[in-house]
């Protein structure tokens, strides 16, 4: 068994269920989970409060001063709170998606969340899904996974999690929103979302969660027996 910490990067393209392979993940090990989505969210919601053009960069400089971040550990979620707080549901609209691609793609923003992700994962055993985990937040984690899912499947499970909350929307609108994520997130210059050399694939469009979590356990056990 290595010493000291132990890191696990998800990275994969958006609604691939990231998250809640993390989550159970962190649960079942007792690892930290780190949503760096989150990060990415709530600096979105703060522009878009604040009004902060993207291509101004003294404001977007002040801006990543101002903004201080806490992710709370809870029973059954992560509790995201801004400057104090709490914005666990209000990063979570279609309002912050369609923008949150395009702010995540401003360097000084990466370069902020970056520094805070990397002092997060720096002295514990920590789970973190995103998009440039296993690339440029931890190029050397114990264990890189990625997750792919079907653009249906995809689709499919965000519009049951936003019209489950209430938001009123159309399959068609959850699909573009998706695909417009992802050609930004992958085609952006700083840290584009690609696929570790060396990850994992995980493609969970036709496996249930346990399905899911039983695969990833039995890689972090073979690691730690490796290293
Ligand atoms: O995981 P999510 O869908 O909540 O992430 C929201 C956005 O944040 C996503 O479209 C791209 C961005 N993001 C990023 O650029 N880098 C990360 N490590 C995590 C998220």
């Amino acid at each position: 068994m290595k010493k000291g910490n132990f890191v696990i990067a998800i990275d994969g393209f958006s609604s691939c269920g990231k998250s809640t392979v993390a989550k159970a993940l962190a649960k079942q090990l007792n690892f930290v989970f780190v949503d760096s989505g989150a990060m990415y969210r709530a600096v979105t919601l703060y522009f878009q409060r604040h009004q902060i053009s993207l291509t101004d960069d003294a404001a977007i400089a002040q801006a990543i001063q101002d903004i201080h971040i806490d992710l709370v550990p809870q029973a059954d979620k992560i509790q995201v709170l801004l400057n104090g707080e709490d914005i666990s549901d209000a990063i979570r609209t279609m309002e912050v998606s369609e923008y949150v691609s395009e702010v995540s793609a401003i360097k000084a923003v990466r370069k902020a969340m970056v520094k805070q992700q990397q002092a997060l994962g720096a002295k514990r055993n920590i789970v973190m899904d995103g998009r440039d985990i296993g690339t440029t937040v931890f190029p050397h984690a114990d264990l890189k996974i990625f997750m792919t899912a079907s653009p249906q499947v995809r689709a499919e499970r965000r519009f049951a999690e936003l019209t489950a909350k209430g938001e009123q929307l159309t399959m068609e609108e959850v699909k573009d929103n998706l695909a417009h994520r992802d050609h930004i997130d992958s085609t952006r210059e700083e840290s584009p979302l690609r696929q570790a050399e060396d990850a994992i694939v995980l493609d969970n469009s036709e496996l249930n969660q346990e399905e899911q979590l039983a695969f990833v356990v039995d890689l972090v056990k073979s690691r730690m027996e490796k290293v």
